[in-house]
């Protein structure tokens, strides 16, 4: 390790098998000495040192333990194992399980699950699914719902006590809506023949080597030469910096610099909509949020360079904050930035959406019903197990600085763009290098230490590596929208949708980000998936000293129908029918116009079919909730989409498969594979996926649900070209060749345009599903049926991992999730006082496939990453509803006995229904 001049301490003990002597600085924790001193990358730092995710797991003298808590000094002459050194046949039977099991996406949590695995199955204790979760208390997933995990636990168990051999089917099952008389398409059902093709559950791409944390994320990178940033956040949501303080900083041991605001050579502003969060807050100016950084310290090492960035020192002027975003619009409210400095209208985010159609209040004034209520939602952290990480490399090319920027960014585009005006760089001096992506859900669309770690890199030309802490990496990204959502809706005598107002505001947080969007989306969809014939929405972001708000799985759909499932709800009491019923009236039918006129074509069917699959589990249970759901595919409003794929043919011969969208555990590589399979035949053997930088330029950031839509309709188009060549000669004389795919539309139109009077299609296409959610006697949510059509299923064991991944995101979402804040400050940045539900509380969940391909696309594939979540709460408000009478309309709901939030009762906000919370008798 380099480090200080100073002599390091050393420890002694034995390694997978190897005695091993590594230096420490005091203070480290044993995973630090791991991964700095001994070279371990298997042992990932989720949340260092608080001991939650469960990342870090390693074996202490036979025993799992973990490697953040233990200090290096108490490990004189122990026994470690990691993963690494696990035996050979244990790695590969738990690693083949997960992967058959489909109990890896991201793949981040899962090496120190496999090490968990191991010891459960050597003490005889993985056949108990129950003490299989109890003891996954001790990590924190955020991809999978835990049930596949277990199953692969379980199966490897099995597998163990059975020579090794792995079963040929996974134990879960998944339906295709048989019970409705759906059948899928022979041509689809069986891959083509392929066992890789189209519609096969075939293996993940890449996943063996993800479960034993063999794939390399960021942190796990070096590079020769090689320095360590960290970073300094303020301490203040609203405040003047007046001093940064940095000489007790740059005068401790392996400082090497400490960066700030006059280091900056172009603008500090960045942000994907409008630049108005610096890289660096400078002196004189005030902070907007906690996401602010103040300085950059880089050193030898990262502990240095942490405990370097702790000493420095600022002075602030404390302001008072803006806290609530319904008063921040009100006359005289303070404002966040500075009313000159991006937006005509302090405090309000531009452009606000607002679209009419029929006339609202006639139909409101001859409605049987009328349900006028309001729904508050909360703040929600994302919570990806891999904090950002960022490693640039600088090259000096004759008189041009370059760099090349290592990320697990969600997109190449707007990151090269930013890099280079904060360096005062030509774009196509940044080189982004996309890495594996430890989950995301959207929040990692903005820069976060990128800009910080390429100015670092440039300045000290030597390579610089940034790795946020767990507290500064909550502290710093985007939360899913805090929204008020205001409606009144009415109804003819038997519950017929006639008219909607719709009255939403989102609060932004410090910065713009996504917000805008996010507001425009959640109009969008603030019908749910339902007809009705006359609209008047508009809905608004709004800037606060709270921490920032941005993209999060779902993108605003969620809050808009959470609050429109209520709706149906109240309804259906009112009409005097159940939820199924209230529902099967209104759902969207071909022809109908969705929320913002777009006419819904043929393929919207798979809603009504995704509520007729649920029919009868909804009607003969007890204590239950129903929530339909519907989610856009693709960013629509008015922008170009397209995938982009090239399939070269290599020595071997081999193909090497280039996409432009990015894998974070939602499988695109998987089906991007499986698509070339089904058109050309080819065995999955000799295919490699990867990310292309040059495509990625194209593809634009990997989000909105349609990596996978727009890549499968291209990859097709490029393997066609390829199976035509195949017809006349072998692949070993197709090598050198290269086959281009691009699907490329251009075809919707922003709500509320003059392009939009014209042409009404907002959106590309729809994802759709129905959601039951049944409690037990205790009021205890105890299983979940999710109803998804997805269009095509391209991977059926992938589309449903998503959902199942959503079904758990969403129930913390309805039940215990909240971030909170006080005066602008989280009331907790710890992984463990978020509200994530735990393995041992996840319920059954049943997931039914439903294939009504979409027009759109290849292969009729709809979007499947942000659907999966969309009506959980609504599902969830019903159930509990059903069970005590009680109507929640804010989130979390978590004073209900399904919910087990982790925040401390006294640090918890009390649940506040809004004082014109109502319901107008008709
Ligand atoms: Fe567990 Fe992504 S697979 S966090």
């Amino acid at each position: 390790m380099r480090s200080s001049n100073l002599i390091m301490p050393t420890v002694h003990f034995t390694l997978n098998g190897v005695a091993t002597e590594a230096s420490y600085e005091s203070g480290m924790r044993l995973l630090e000495v791991l991964r700095e001193s001994c070279g371990i990358v298997s042992a990932k730092d989720g949340c260092s040192p608080e001991g939650a995710c469960g990342c870090c797991l390693v074996n202490i003298d036979g025993r799992p333990a973990l490697s953040c808590l233990r200090k290096p000094e108490q490990m004189e002459g122990h026994d470690i194992v990691t993963l690494e050194g696990l035996p050979e046949e244990t790695r590969r039977v738990i690693g083949d399980a997960f992967v058959l099991e489909g109990g890896v996406q991201c793949g981040f949590c899962i090496p120190g699950i496999v090490v968990r695995a191991a010891s459960l199955i050597e003490r005889g204790k993985s056949g108990d699914r129950d003490a299989i979760a109890k003891a996954l208390d001790g990590h924190l997933c955020r991809c999978t719902g835990y049930g596949r995990i277990i199953d692969a636990i379980q199966t490897a168990g099995e597998a163990t006590a059975n020579g090794g051999q792995l079963p040929d089917v996974p134990r879960r099952h998944h339906f295709f809506g048989e019970d409705i008389g759906l059948s899928r398409d022979p041509a689809f059902a069986n891959g083509g023949g392929s066992p890789h093709g189209i519609g096969r559950s075939a293996p993940r791409h890449g996943g063996l080597e993800q479960s034993l944390g063999e794939k390399p994320f960021v942190a796990d990178m070096a590079a020769p030469e090689m320095l360590h940033g960290a970073m300094v956040p303020t301490a203040h949501p609203r405040a003047r910096v007046l001093k940064i303080h940095t000489a007790a900083a740059r005068a401790m041991p392996g400082v090497v610099r400490v960066l700030t605001a006059a280091d900056v050579p172009g603008p500090r502003g960045t942000g994907i909509n409008s630049p108005d969060q610096p890289v660096f807050v400078a002196e004189g100016e005030v902070t907007c949020c906690v996401a602010d950084f103040v300085a950059m310290v880089v050193a030898d090492t990262p502990f240095l360079a942490r405990q370097a960035a702790a000493s420095v020192q600022v002075d602030y002027e404390v302001l008072e904050p803006v806290t609530d975003a319904v008063e921040a619009l009100k006359p005289g409210a303070i404002q966040v930035h500075s009313a000159d400095t991006y937006f005509p209208t302090p405090n309000l985010l531009e452009p606000v959406t607002a679209f009419t159609r029929g006339d609202v209040d006639a139909a409101l004034d001859a409605a049987a019903h009328v349900v006028e209520t309001t729904f508050v939602t909360s703040a929600v952290e994302p919570a990806f197990l891999e904090p950002e990480a960022c490693l640039v490399v600088p090259r000096r090319e004759g008189v041009r600085q370059r760099v090349r920027v290592h990320a697990e960014s969600q997109g190449s585009v707007y990151d090269q763009q930013q890099i280079a005006r904060v360096l005062d760089i030509e774009p196509n001096d940044v080189e982004i290098v996309l890495a594996a992506s430890g989950g995301a859900f959207g929040a990692k669309e903005e820069l976060s230490i990128q800009a910080q770690t390429a100015l670092a890199a440039q300045l000290l030309g030597r390579p610089v590596k940034t790795v946020l802490t767990r507290e500064q990496s909550t502290q710093h990204h985007v939360k899913r929208h805090p929204m008020t959502v205001a409606l009144t809706v009415g109804a003819d005598a038997e519950g017929h949708l006639l008219s909607l107002r719709s009255r939403i505001v989102a609060d932004a947080g410090g910065y713009h980000t996504t917000s805008a969007k996010c507001a425009l989306r959640a109009a969008c969809h603030s019908c749910g998936p339902y007809r009705v014939p006359n609209v008047d929405v508009e809905s608004k972001a709004v800037y606060t000293n709270n921490p920032n708000s941005g993209a999060m799985r779902g993108f605003g759909s969620n809050q808009a129908q959470f609050a429109m499932e209520g709706v149906m709800d109240i309804l259906a009491q009112k009409v005097g029918v159940d939820g199924w019923d209230i529902r099967m009236r209104n759902v969207l039918d071909p022809g109908d116009e969705f929320a913002t006129g777009q006419i819904m074509r043929g393929s919207v069917r798979g809603m009504r079919a995704s509520l007729e699959a649920v029919k009868d589990i909804y009607k003969s249970a007890r204590y239950k909730g129903i929530g339909c759901g519907i989610k856009s595919t693709g960013l629509g409003n008015g922008t170009t989409e397209g995938g982009y794929i090239t399939i070269r043919v290599v020595e071997g011969p081999r193909l090497e498969i280039r996409n432009g969208y990015t894998e974070m555990g939602q499988g695109i590589f998987t089906a991007t594979l499986q698509t070339v399979c089904q058109e050309t035949d080819l065995p999955a053997g000799i295919m490699q996926v990867t990310w292309d930088k040059d495509l990625g330029n194209k593809c634009g950031e990997t989000w909105a649900s349609r990596g996978t839509t727009l890549s499968c309709a291209a990859a097709k188009i490029a393997a066609e070209k390829l199976a035509a060549d195949l017809k006349d000669q072998p692949l070993d004389q197709l090598v050198g060749r290269e086959y281009v795919g691009e699907y490329v539309l251009n075809v919707t139109t922003r709500p509320g345009t003059p392009e939009w009077v014209k042409n009404k299609d907002t959106h590309l296409t729809f994802s759709y599903s129905t959601q039951v959610v049944i409690l037990d006697d205790q009021g205890l949510v105890t299983r979940v049926v999710a109803a998804h059509d997805v269009g095509r299923a391209l991977n059926p064991r992938l589309c449903a991992e998503q959902m199942e991944g959503g079904v758990h995101m969403g129930l913390g979402y309805a039940l215990s999730e909240n971030f909170t804040s006080t005066g602008g400050v989280p009331d907790s940045l710890a992984l463990r006082e978020l509200g994530i539900v735990a393995a041992k509380h996840m319920p059954k969940v049943d997931v039914i496939l439903i294939e009504i391909p979409d027009e759109v696309g290849g292969y009729g594939a709809k979007g499947v990453g942000e659907i999966g979540c969309v009506s959980t709460a609504g599902a969830v408000a019903g159930a509990l509803h059903s069970f005590d009478g009680i109507r929640r309309l804010t989130l979390p709901m978590d004073d209900a006995p399904a919910a087990r939030p982790s925040l401390p009762k006294s640090r918890r906000p009390s649940i506040a229904v809004p004082a014109d919370a109502r319901v107008v008798p008709a």
